[in-house]
């Protein structure tokens, strides 16, 4: 009775917060992605410098290789980057041959002065190949609209093969954006055209819900409600709660190989137990891997 009452209590909270969250972006539009806000600067440039080095560190362990990490001359494409260039500076400083980023909201424009500036003295201490005044000079090209090794690309139709041309890509990665996608299997292929082949996939996917305060409380509540009622909660940029095998499914039937779902937070048993049935049935077989919390996807293009 009392896991019912709980439970109960959980659905309705979780539509609340999902109201407010609908309300607040047709007030103010796409808000922040992070849990912090950009004025945090120490703590935003630090935030970029370790997802840089999680997924070189994902990506030596999906190919067993630690040589990779020089990420030498290679073309690399960033699937929603969110709120600054930091993470495309930094992986410029390795001696990458370009970096592309595609987003639907553009979120860097208004980015303060004082996060480059303290992101470059960050990058000077720990001594990097290229020299600051190279990342400089890349940044003042992308903000004056001409974009050379650093690209950054809004669009609202995330058109991403239009966006690209004729460039061709080594390595895809993403940090926490797929589960904004609108359609991952459109957002998939058309990676799939960009790629070039024995091109890799590097993306960390965030399953759980979105909405502060609930998401550590009770991290699968989206998944509680039906389709039409999530539709009608939801706006653009709303978790789409594709699960991992769906992912997978996508990559290997647009030509990935090698594709691995690695979780990287899980929900505990006794946590997991106490909500099952009160998912909605759509997520209910096992196939969902509802304890899954976060997962890397990695896979190949052939
Ligand atoms: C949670 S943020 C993550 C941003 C960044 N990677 C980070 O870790 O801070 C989600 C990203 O997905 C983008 N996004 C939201 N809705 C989208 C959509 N429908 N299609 C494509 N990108 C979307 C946002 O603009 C943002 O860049």
């Amino acid at each position: 009775m009392k896991n019912t009452l709980i439970n109960l209590f959980y659905y309705w909270v979780g539509i609340g917060f999902l109201l407010l969250s609908k309300i607040k972006y047709f007030i103010h539009g796409y808000s922040t992605p992070k849990p912090f806000d950009i004025s945090e600067f120490q703590r935003a440039v630090e935030y970029d410098i370790r997802v840089v080095d999680r997924w070189i560190a994902m990506l030596q362990e999906y190919v067993g290789d630690d040589r990779i990490s020089a990420l030498n001359n290679k073309s690399i494409l960033e699937l929603g980057p969110g709120s600054d260039l930091g993470v495309g500076l930094y992986l410029l400083s390795k001696s990458i041959k370009e970096y592309v980023a595609i987003d639907v909201n553009n979120l860097v424009q208004n980015v303060p002065e004082k996060f480059y500036n303290i992101f470059f003295a960050y990058l000077k201490e720990k001594d990097h190949l290229l020299g600051i005044s190279f990342l400089k000079e890349q940044l003042n090209k992308t903000n004056n609209g001409n974009n050379d090794k650093l690209d950054y690309i809004c669009r609202k139709d995330f058109d991403i093969e239009s966006a690209l041309g004729s460039r061709k890509i080594d390595i895809v990665f993403s940090q926490a954006a797929f589960e904004h996608f609108d359609d991952i299997n459109v957002t998939i292929k058309a990676v799939s055209a960009v790629t070039k082949p024995g091109a890799i996939i590097i993306a960390l996917v965030d399953l759980k819900t979105h909405s502060r305060w609930i998401r550590d409380k009770d991290p699968n509540n989206i998944y509680r409600y039906s389709g039409w009622i999530y539709r009608l909660i939801s706006t653009r940029g709303t978790p789409n709660r594709v699960r991992p095998y769906q992912y997978k499914q996508a990559l290997e039937k647009n030509g990935w190989e090698n594709a691995i779902i690695a979780p990287i937070t899980t929900l505990e048993n006794v946590k997991f137990n106490s909500i099952k049935k009160h998912l909605n049935r759509k997520f209910i077989e096992d196939k969902n891997q509802m304890n899954y919390l976060g997962v890397w996807l990695c896979a190949t293009k052939t």
